[in-house]
C-alpha cells in the first residue's frame, strides 16, 4: 500500500491538483455507524427485528406505504447530529481548505461531510438527506421538531392530508435529487487529477457508475476494505487499488503530505464544538445561505474560543435545539495556521 499511497501524495501535492471523492458508509462505520452489507456488523443484516420481506425494504418506498414502522424504527437511530466526523471525513475538509477539492459525492445520510465542515457546494447527497421531510402524497413539508414530536406518539402523519410523511432520504423505487444529475453532467465532462472512491460496495446505481464514467485523464483510487464494481470489472491500468481501512489510509496518506498538524486541528476543534451534551439539529446546516459561502478560516482562534463558550452556554444537556449551523460556523473559522502558530 505504501507506495501506491505515496504515489496518491504526489498526485494530490502537484501543482492545481484537482480532487474529486465518490464514498459511501464505510466512511462513517469508525464513527460507529454501521455500514449496509458487510457481513455480520452490516445494517442489512441486523434487521431481523424487523421481519422485512428482503432487508432493502426497510428503504423501500412501496414497502413504506404499507409498513412505515421498519423504517420509523431505524429513523430515531440514524438521524444525523450523534456521531463524530472520521479522520476521512475531515481529510476532505483539509482538502477544501488547501482548495483542491471539485466535489464529494456521497451515499450517506449521516451529514458527516457538513457536520466536518465541508461546504455544502462541494457536496452531492445522491441518496437525500434528513434536511427535509415531506408529506409522500401532498408533498407538503414539515418541520423537523415537529417532525421528532411526532415521532415520540407514533407513525408522523402529514397535518394537512394525513398520509405519511419521510425525510427526503431517496428510497429505492425513488429518483435521485436532481442536483445529482445536475452536476454530474458538468463533472463528468471534467478532468480531476485524482478521484477517490472509499467505503463503497458499489452496489447501489446509478451511484454505482459514476467511478466507471470519469474522465480516462483522471488517476481513479479505491480506498476500501474489498475491491468492488469496476476496479474489479474492468480496472484501468493507472488505477490505485488500497484494500485498507480508510482512516488508516488517511493516516498515513496526511504524513506524507505533512498535513497531519492540519488534521489534528479539526480533529480537536470538531471535538470541542461537536461533543457538546445536547443533540442537534441538522436544519440550519443545510440552509444554502450564501452568506456562508466562503469556507476560508476568516476569524482566528479566539473567535472558535469565543464560540465555543457561546454553544456551551446554549448547549445545555436535554436541551436538543442547539443549531448545528453555529458549530459549522464555528468549525469554518478555525484557523489553521494561527492556531498552529499558537502551538
Ligand atoms: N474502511 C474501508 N472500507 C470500509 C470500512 C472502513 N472503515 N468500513 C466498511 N468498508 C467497506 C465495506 O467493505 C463495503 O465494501 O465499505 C463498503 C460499504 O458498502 P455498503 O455497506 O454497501 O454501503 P454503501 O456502498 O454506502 O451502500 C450504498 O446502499 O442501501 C443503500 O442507500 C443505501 O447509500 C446506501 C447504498
Amino acid at each position: 500500500m505504501d507506495s501506491k499511497l505515496k504515489k496518491l501524495a504526489s498526485l494530490i501535492k502537484s501543482k492545481d491538483a484537482k480532487v474529486i471523492f465518490f464514498v459511501g458508509a464505510g466512511i462513517s462505520t469508525n464513527c460507529g455507524i454501521p455500514d449496509f452489507r458487510s457481513p455480520k456488523t452490516g445494517l442489512y443484516s441486523n434487521l431481523q427485528k424487523l421481519n422485512l420481506p428482503f432487508p432493502e425494504a426497510v428503504f423501500d418506498i412501496n414497502y413504506f406505504k404499507r409498513n412505515p414502522k421498519a423504517f420509523y424504527t431505524l429513523a430515531e437511530e440514524m438521524y444525523p447530529g450523534k456521531y463524530l466526523p472520521s479522520k476521512f471525513h475531515y481529510f476532505i475538509r483539509l482538502c477544501q481548505e488547501k482548495k483542491i477539492l471539485k466535489r464529494c459525492y456521497t451515499q450517506n445520510i449521516d451529514a458527516l461531510e457538513r457536520v466536518a465542515g465541508v461546504h455544502e457546494d462541494y457536496i452531492v447527497e445522491a441518496h437525500g438527506s434528513f434536511a427535509k421531510i415531506h408529506c409522500i402524497k401532498c408533498h407538503t413539508e414539515m418541520d423537523s421538531v415537529t417532525w421528532k414530536k411526532l415521532m415520540k406518539k407514533g407513525i408522523p402523519r402529514c397535518q394537512k392530508c394525513k398520509s405519511y410523511v419521510k425525510p427526503d432520504i431517496v428510497f429505492f423505487g425513488e429518483s435521485l435529487p436532481a442536483k445529482f444529475f445536475d452536476l454530474w453532467e458538468k463533472d463528468s465532462k471534467d478532468d480531476f487529477t485524482v478521484a477517490i472512491v472509499a467505503g463503497t460496495s458499489l452496489e447501489v446505481y446509478p451511484f454505482a457508475v459514476l467511478p466507471s464514467e470519469i474522465s480516462s485523464k483522471t488517476t481513479r483510487v479505491l480506498i476500501n476494505r474489498e475491491i468492488c464494481a469496476d476496479f474489479e470489472d474492468c480496472p484501468r491500468k493507472s488505477d490505485l487499488v488500497m484494500l485498507a481501512d480508510c482512516d488508516h489510509a488517511v493516516n498515513k496518506l496526511v504524513d506524507l503530505l505533512g498535513w497531519q498538524d492540519d488534521l489534528e486541528i479539526l480533529i480537536e476543534e470538531g471535538k470541542k464544538l461537536i461533543e457538546s451534551p445536547a443533540t442537534f439539529t441538522l436544519e440550519d446546516s443545510y440552509t444554502t445561505d450564501k452568506k456562508k459561502k466562503t469556507s476560508e478560516a476568516e476569524k482566528t482562534a479566539r473567535a472558535l474560543a469565543k464560540k465555543v463558550a457561546e454553544v456551551e452556554k446554549v448547549a445545555t444537556p436535554g436541551k436538543d435545539d442547539t443549531s448545528v449551523d453555529e458549530l459549522i460556523k464555528g468549525i469554518e473559522k478555525i484557523d489553521i495556521k494561527s492556531v498552529r502558530a499558537k502551538k
